[in-house]
This record gives structure tokens, C-alpha cells and sequence, in this order.
């Protein structure tokens, strides 16, 4: 063991007295293999649909935002090995509220001993060392965004006095016909994307996050971060204008590796939105179904979106009533802070 490797060693109180267990912190590059394999041997059990590879990790870490790599990532080894990682950042909602996120991701041989209590007990100890740097008279919580199937973490939140702020829905249509032809409203059209429109098209989809349930909008670095992914392709994407003003939003993506992992051809029409003082004029339904066959056109052979279950805005009628259908629920799990 090499003297840095000795003092990045964390130590939680109460932790479980198992014979080799240690905590210590994310060190470098070199951590990102036994992090895949953290959540390639968790996926079974916690049935996650998720793909994660070393460059999606060296691409996250380049624009982690709100997040120390070397005090906001946590692993924990037995012997030398990782059994498990967690991590924390934060977030600004639009109305103000701070959002102190975490997540535990154990191996499921390692569960039912109280390591994810102690890391989640340590997240917890981070993220409030992190809020005193933050303004303390806005509304602060606690956050964990668990899919419904990752009982064990969900049951380690419930115990520890979280509890459900909202569901997320995964809806899914299972195939790409029988598309109908909308109209816009006149003076409304769809005009190809050029990198100079981002900033306008960003800024429409960030507005329009104030209308949702503590959605954070997107940063210059969390578009920096997407714009080096694979799923960029602004071809794809479906914006409306009127005049020089965005009035509509659909970006669409394709996640290949995901949908080879999967044998499917699944598009994602996402980031939906129409600009206040257009709405209920048909615009995100005549998007949505323009976005369907762009995805056909595309090869793919299905659909998948998310939404929040009690969107304020109805948009879950607007994707049934376009023939999308519940397939997975996750859950923002949220405590307040103090
Ligand atoms: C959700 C949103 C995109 C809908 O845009 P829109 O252009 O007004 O939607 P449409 O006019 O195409 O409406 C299509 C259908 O959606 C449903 N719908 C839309 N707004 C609704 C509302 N306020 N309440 C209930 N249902 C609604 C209706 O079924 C509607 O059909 P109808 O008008 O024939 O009854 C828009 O309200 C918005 O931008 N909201 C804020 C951002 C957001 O929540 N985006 C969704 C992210 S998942």
C-alpha cells in the first residue's frame, strides 16, 4: 500500500466490524473499472436498465459539477476489493430549494450487514458539511433517486426517516406506427438545428423546468458533458419556432450501446417542452408524433420517455394519449436536512 493510498482511508462511526472492510475515497482513473463492475453486478438483483462503461465515467468525472471526485465518491473494499461505491453532489432547483443527492450502490452479497447504512451515513455527514457553504434559509433536503426495483437501498431509506417526494415514470410505446400527421399552429414551424441555436433551445427547455417539480435545469456544464456523448445528435432534435423565439422543444436521442446491451431499437423523444402562452394549441403533440418518425427514420422500432407521475402540466395524458405505457416506476426519496 503506497502512503496516499493510507491516507485516503475514511472512517465511519458504527461502521460494521467486518473482517477486512474499509472505507477510503475515489483516488483516479484507475477506479472506473471496479465501478462498472459495482454496477454490472448489481443490475441483475436491483433489475437496473442501465449501461455504463469506463468512458461514461471518464466523461462524467470530467464535468462533474457540485461534486468532488476525491471527497464525493466513496468506495468500500473487503480485502482490497470494491464491493461497493456512493456518491453526493448538489443541486439548485428553480424555486430555490437545495437538493443534497446521494446514492449507495452495493453488491448484493454484501447487503444485510449495515455497510449501506454507514455509507449512507457518511453521504449524509458530507453533504452537510457541504450545505453549510450554502445560503441555510431556502428549503434543503436530503435526496435519493432509487428505482422502484432497488428495494434494498429504498428499504435503508425508509428506515433512516426518508420518504416519497414524488415518483418518476418510465413510459414506453412499443412501436413506431400508425404515427398520425399534426398540424402547428400558423406562424409555428420546425426548423433544422444549428449549433447557434443551442443556447436559445436550452434556455426554452431551462424556462420551461419552472413549470415542473423540482426539475434542475440543464448547466453550460451538463451540456458541455452531453455534447461529448454518443446520444448528441442534434439532427434528431424537433424545436419549433415563431419568428426568432423557440416555441417548442423534443431533443431527441438513441442510445446505442444501451439498445445493443438490450437487442432493441429504442429513441428517446425527451426534454419536451412548449414556451408558456402556446400551450394547449396541439404544438407538443404534433412535436412528439414529428419526433416518432424521425426515430423510425432512424431504424428505431420503439419509444421511451420519462416523466414525473403527477406532472403539473398533464404531459402523462399527452404521451398515453400518444400511445406511450407505464413500464417502471423510481421514486425521489427526500428528507429534510435538518
Ligand atoms: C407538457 C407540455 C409540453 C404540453 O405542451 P402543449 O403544447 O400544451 O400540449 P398539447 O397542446 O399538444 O396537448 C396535448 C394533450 O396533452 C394533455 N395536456 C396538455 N396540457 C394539459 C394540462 N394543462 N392539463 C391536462 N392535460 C394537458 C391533453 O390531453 C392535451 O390534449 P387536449 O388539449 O386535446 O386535451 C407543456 O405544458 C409544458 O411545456 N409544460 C412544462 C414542461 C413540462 O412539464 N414538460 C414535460 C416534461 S416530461
Amino acid at each position: 500500500m503506497s502512503p496516499n493510498h493510507r491516507t485516503d482511508l475514511v472512517k465511519i462511526p458504527g461502521a460494521p466490524a467486518i473482517p477486512g472492510l474499509a472505507f477510503r475515497l475515489f483516488r483516479d482513473e484507475s477506479d472506473f473499472p471496479a465501478m462498472v463492475a459495482v454496477i454490472e453486478g448489481i443490475r441483475e438483483a436491483d433489475q437496473l436498465e442501465l449501461t455504463v462503461s469506463v468512458e461514461d465515467f471518464a466523461r462524467e468525472f470530467r464535468h462533474l459539477e457540485h461534486s468532488d471526485p476525491h471527497e464525493d465518491f466513496l468506495f468500500a473494499e473487503v480485502r482490497g476489493d470494491v464491493v461497493g461505491y456512493s456518491e453526493t453532489w448538489w443541486a439548485k432547483d428553480p424555486e430555490g430549494t437545495y437538493l443534497y443527492g446521494h446514492h449507495v450502490f452495493l453488491l448484493p452479497q454484501w447487503r444485510g450487514k449495515g455497510i449501506c447504512e454507514a455509507m449512507l451515513r457518511r453521504s449524509e455527514r458530507r453533504l452537510s458539511e457541504i450545505s453549510k457553504a450554502n445560503p441555510k434559509d431556502s428549503p434543503r433536503f436530503l435526496q435519493s433517486l432509487v428505482e422502484e426495483t432497488e428495494s434494498d437501498l429504498a428499504s435503508a431509506l425508509e428506515r433512516t426517516g426518508y420518504t416519497v417526494y414524488r415518483y418518476g415514470l418510465r413510459l414506453v410505446r412499443p412501436d413506431l406506427e400508425n404515427v398520425p400527421d399534426l398540424p402547428f399552429p400558423e406562424g409555428v414551424e420546425v426548423r433544422p438545428v444549428k449549433p447557434e441555436h443551442y443556447r436559445a433551445i436550452i434556455d426554452a427547455w431551462n424556462e420551461a423546468c419552472k413549470d415542473m417539480r423540482s426539475q434542475v435545469p440543464i448547466s453550460d456544464e451538463m451540456f458541455a458533458h452531453w455534447r461529448e456523448s454518443p446520444t448528441f445528435d442534434p439532427s434528431m432534435w424537433q424545436i419549433t419556432w415563431h419568428g426568432d423565439e423557440v416555441v417548442g422543444t423534443v431533443l431527441n436521442f438513441v442510445d446505442a450501446e444501451d439498445n445493443e446491451r438490450y437487442n432493441r431499437r429504442r429513441g428517446h423523444p425527451e426534454m419536451i417542452s412548449v414556451k408558456r402562452g402556446w400551450r394547449r394549441r396541439g404544438i407538443a403533440r404534433a412535436l412528439l408524433a414529428r419526433s416518432l418518425k424521425v426515430l423510425r427514420e432512424r431504424g428505431m422500432t420503439e419509444a421511451a420517455l420519462g416523466v414525473d407521475a403527477e406532472n403539473p402540466s398533464g404531459a402523462r395524458h399527452l404521451y398515453e394519449g400518444m400511445g406511450f405505457r407505464v413500464v417502471r416506476r423510481a421514486v425521489f426519496y427526500r428528507r429534510p436536512m435538518d
